[in-house]
């Protein structure tokens, strides 16, 4: 295990009907609110007007920001920094999944920064501050809802980035599974895939003794695996929507990494492929992650045998460690597409005709990932084999 410092500010807020909790918490950072949401599902299933509701009831002057894209782009992120800087808000609602919430965090930090939102992605700048704000999950995926990352688009150059800073992380984040009944199917599969992709990117390291930590991860994916069947043909169980709801939250949100640094390629290589494909990230990462395995197999064979046994449920009487890895592996892949997650680029009418273009993306900072270092033709030969 490495040396580590554990810090997250977020205030959690879990359950149903917590979205009253709004009129106590906005209160502490400011009256002048601007209100930053996606293409409307809030409108279609009723949470838009429960927090007009509580916003009227504090007296908050309200701002809109609507239409945030899913892969939400830097042209957005400029329109809610003018109406921040032109208005003087002086505090930001994310009311969505990981977009919306993405999308504010860029946003809150533009609106303190005197130049263009965009050198705060591209790392040109640090965001050393940013407006507060807080968020309303409406769906599990990125874990967004409480940590200080942020991964947005621009569109005209394709080029998709994650940035981070501790200046964003959200000041409270509401979760009630209730708001998420109406995430459809497809969107609920990829935001599966994506939760368990965070833990798989957390899974691959070279730290040695992170027994407690290997457990919480493997504890993480069983249930996740457990549930997601049953909630995919119950889309509106509380018990389901609230045990994806947390999982979503806690893969990502530095609990199952403290003492370690995982490899997070994958992430790097999907983010490429959504830069100019405009794929939903989830889907993405279902057909590159097994992909990303085997090419990556022999690096720790122990630690895929390792995840193969105690999550996949492989045997490995009679078997190598690199036959009960690769079985592990077909286990991955086997579940992910049972659930309906899409495995082969040709799913989204990808072709070979924009893979090198989508290489020299993944590659702009040369070699990455912590657990194995990839080049430019490490990623041709994954986006190859995933055609
Ligand atoms: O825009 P609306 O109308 O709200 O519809 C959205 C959108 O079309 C819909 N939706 C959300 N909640 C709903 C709902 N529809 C019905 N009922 C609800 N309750 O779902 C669609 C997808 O939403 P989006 O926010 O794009 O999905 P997700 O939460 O998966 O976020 C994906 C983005 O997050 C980034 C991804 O790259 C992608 O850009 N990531 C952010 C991370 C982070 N900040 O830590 C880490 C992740 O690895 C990821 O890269
Ligand atoms: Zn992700």
């Amino acid at each position: 295990m490495q040396n580590f410092t554990f810090w997250n500010p977020t205030k959690l807020i879990f359950g149903k009907d917590q979205i009253e909790q709004l009129h106590k918490e906005i209160p502490q950072y400011g009256n002048k609110v601007l209100v930053v949401y996606g293409g409307g599902s809030i409108k279609r299933n009723g949470l838009y007007d429960k927090v007009m509701a509580e916003l009227k009831g504090i007296d908050a002057e309200v701002f809109e920001l609507a239409g945030v894209e899913p892969n939400p782009r830097i042209s957005t992120v400029r329109k809610g920094v003018e109406i921040c800087k032109e208005q003087g808000i002086d505090f930001l609602l994310a009311v969505g999944g990981g977009s919306v919430i993405d999308c504010t965090k860029a946003i809150a930090a533009g609106a303190k920064y005197a130049g263009d939102a965009w050198d705060l992605v591209i790392k040109k700048a640090a965001a050393t501050e940013a407006l507060p704000f807080g968020t309303v999950l409406t769906l599990a995926a990125t874990g967004s809802e409480m940590n200080s990352g942020s991964v947005i688009t621009n569109w005209e150059t394709n080029e998709k980035y994650g940035w981070g800073s501790p200046a964003v992380f959200p000041k409270f984040s509401i979760l009630d599974p209730v708001h998420t009944y109406t995430v459809p199917k497809d969107q609920t599969i990829y935001g599966i895939v994506d939760m368990m992709s965070h833990v798989l990117e957390h899974y691959f390291h070279l730290a040695e003794n992170t027994e407690f930590q290997d457990r919480m991860c493997e504890s993480l994916l069983i249930t996740v695996m457990e549930t997601a069947p049953k909630l995919l043909s119950d889309l509106e169980n509380y018990e389901y929507r609230a045990t994806i709801l947390y999982a979503g939250t806690m893969a990502l949100n530095g609990i199952l990494n403290m003492g370690y640094r995982g490899d997070w390629a994958t992430h790097n290589i999907e983010h490429a492929v959504s830069a100019v494909y405009d794929i939903p990230h989830g889907g993405g990462l279902a057909i590159l992650f097994p992909n990303w395995m085997k090419h990556n197999l022999n690096v720790k064979p122990e630690r895929f045998k390792q995840l193969a046994v105690r999550v996949f449920g492989v045997d490995p009487a009679g078997k190598s460690t690199e036959e009960a890895a690769l079985e592990g592996i077909e286990k991955l892949r086997e579940f992910w597409t049972k659930i309906g997650a899409p495995s082969r680029l040709a799913d989204y009418g990808i072709d070979e005709s924009k893979l090198q273009l989508m290489a020299d993306k993944a590659t702009v900072n040369g070699e990455f990932g912590n657990f194995a270092k990839l080049n430019n033709q490490d990623v041709m030969e994954i986006y190859k084999a995933s055609l």
